[in-house]
């Protein structure tokens, strides 16, 4: 099968390239390196079932000639990170649903599977737990510009199910939970890789807001096989669905157990919200993923556990000297 990955320099689209390569898989990349880099992708240049192409799913001509001559899309492209899409929110927006339109138009053209990455941002403000596919979304004010990030997503969401129930088009969308491990780089605002490489210098490990709020963290070599599996799977069609972990850690119980894994001098400060984002933030107090759909559909949820991801994403820091 010939697989075309949006996005595929990225963290997750690197690791994902890897794996359907390993498969057997022909692998087709577009990418424009705006948060992904070619020392991703670079180790692939001589595999003959590999190739790709630097430019911007915005080209629309270049898209239609990528999917006409794939099979299958996962569509990873977006602008990501809190800090990017604070810092570029018109350019996120364009990206995240004049992009995915784009794709799902020509996906739908030429009768082609895709997946389109969510995220479990669109849960917005909830603080129980776990959360389900089909539970109702509490956002903050447009004023308050994170949730653009999780509204565009969101309507990323509604088109690809607008395009599955009026044109039949087969798609699924997967909201993925923070995913952690080696390639994923702190220079956008993701909090794991930002710590450890903190730690790893002995710098202060800056924890924003109290660091009360929790999260999961998810092993990115078990997302790429949950995307792997949904993508050759006969159900799940129309369908949304989680890809997350479920080991629960709050912010500042995080950054003390990276400190002692890496053994590191650093003191672990608190920085408000504010010093950090800018006014008018507002961080997500908790986000725990229901795996329900996501066993039944492909049996097999993400198991690797945290001490386990971040001792193998530590180490890749390290063999880059940080
Ligand atoms: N990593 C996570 O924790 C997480 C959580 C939820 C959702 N996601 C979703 O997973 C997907 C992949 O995220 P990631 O963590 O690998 O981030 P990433 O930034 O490493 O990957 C995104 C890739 O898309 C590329 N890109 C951005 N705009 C583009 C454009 N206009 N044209 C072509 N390429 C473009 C970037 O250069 C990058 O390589 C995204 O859709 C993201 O929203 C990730």
């Amino acid at each position: 099968m010939k697989i075309l990955v949006t996005g595929g320099a990225g963290f997750i689209g690197s690791n994902l390239c890897d794996l359907l390569l390993e498969k057997g898989e022909e692998v087709s990349v577009i990418d424009d390196l705006s948060t992904g880099s070619l020392d991703n992708i670079s180790h692939l240049f001589n595999n003959p079932g590999f190739n790709y192409v630097i430019d911007t799913i915005l080209n629309e001509q270049l898209m239609e000639d990528l999917i006409s001559s794939c099979d299958c899309i996962v569509h990873l492209a977006a602008a990501v990170g809190v800090k990017h899409v604070l810092e570029n929110p018109l350019s996120s927006i364009e990206t995240n649903i004049l992009g995915t339109e784009t794709a799902l138009k020509l996906a739908n053209k030429y009768k082609k599977k895709i997946l389109v990455a969510s995220t479990s941002e669109v849960y917005g403000k909830h603080t129980h737990a776990p959360l389900k596919e089909d539970d109702n979304l509490i956002y903050g004010p447009p004023s308050t510009m994170r949730w653009s990030y999780a509204a565009s997503k969101l309507v990323d969401e509604f088109t690809a199910l607008a395009y599955h129930r009026t044109k039949k088009l087969d798609t699924i969308i997967i909201r993925c939970f923070n995913t952690i491990g080696p390639r994923q780089t702190g220079m956008y605002g993701m909090v794991v890789p930002r710590f450890i490489q903190q730690a790893l210098r002995d710098d202060p490990i800056t924890v924003y807001g109290d660091g009360k709020q929790t999260r999961t963290f998810t092993y990115v070599g078990d997302v790429v096989e949950a995307i792997y599996r949904l993508i050759k799977c006969k159900k799940g069609s129309g369908e949304v669905v989680n890809i997350g972990g479920t080991e629960e850690i709050s912010i500042a119980d995080l950054a003390q157990k990276i400190k002692e894994l890496i053994g590191s001098n650093s003191e672990i400060v608190f920085i408000p919200y504010d010093q950090a984002y800018g006014k008018d933030f507002e961080d997500m107090m908790r986000r725990v993923p229901s795996l329900e759909k996501l066993e039944s559909l492909i049996d097999f949820v993400p198991k690797t556990p945290l001490d386990e991801i971040l001792q193998h994403t530590i180490e890749y820091f390290r063999a880059r000297a940080v």
